[in-house]
């Protein structure tokens, strides 16, 4: 059976960020035949374009991370109504030099937590029109705007119960927009 390898990229370098529990509780409900690796996207240095013909070690790395996956998943905080601009800059860097972008033709998933009502509704629709002019085919249903809530995860840091059957829908359905995207 066919192996997927899934980079996933997290908007939040916060040390107990609700979003990297959810990318980790999340990779739980996809079949084994689907990995799921974290990329490390907080060691990167800001952007400079000055920088594309000598790429830093960090960005060399996330590039290949990229390369190797057949699909993506970015899980991101919304910020000030936006992504955060951690997760701008390592979407600038795999994208460059030009012509040579990591991203092109990657399937992607994009899921977000907020203790906020919106659920990081603006910055996904924000990530959506980033990752289109990436040549990054996006899931668009169902969409997946998560309130972080007493119970949205359980005791051993899996979705809890109010919220497995609905991110357990999304997860189906994003394997399966990978599966016919991948190339
Ligand atoms: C600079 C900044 C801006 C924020 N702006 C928003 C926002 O626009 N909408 C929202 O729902 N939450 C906003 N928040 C709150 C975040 O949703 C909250 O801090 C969340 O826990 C961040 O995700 P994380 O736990 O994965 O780090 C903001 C937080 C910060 C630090």
């Amino acid at each position: 059976m066919r192996q997927y390898k899934i980079a996933v990229i997290v908007g939040s370098l916060r040390q107990d960020s609700f979003n990297r529990k959810l990318a980790s509780a999340v990779a739980k409900l996809a079949p084994p035949e689907f990995s799921f690796k974290q990329v490390n996207i907080g060691d990167l240095p800001l952007y400079n374009q000055d920088d594309d013909t000598h790429q830093a070690e960090s960005v060399i790395r996330l590039k290949g991370e990229i390369a190797a996956a057949q699909g993506l998943l970015f899980v991101t905080p919304e910020y000030n109504r936006s992504i955060p601009g951690v997760l701008k800059n390592a979407i600038d860097h795999a994208s460059r030099p030009y012509g040579q972008s990591a991203w092109a033709g990657k399937p992607a998933g994009v899921l977000g937590a907020s203790p906020g009502a919106t659920g990081t509704s603006m910055a996904q629709q924000h990530l959506r029109n980033i990752l289109a002019t990436m040549d990054v085919p996006t899931l668009g249903q169902p969409e997946a705007f998560i309130q972080v809530k007493d119970g949205l995860f359980d005791g051993a840091g899996d979705i809890g119960a109010a919220s497995r059957k609905f991110l357990q829908n999304w997860m189906d359905h994003y394997v399966a927009w990978v599966i016919n995207h991948a190339a």
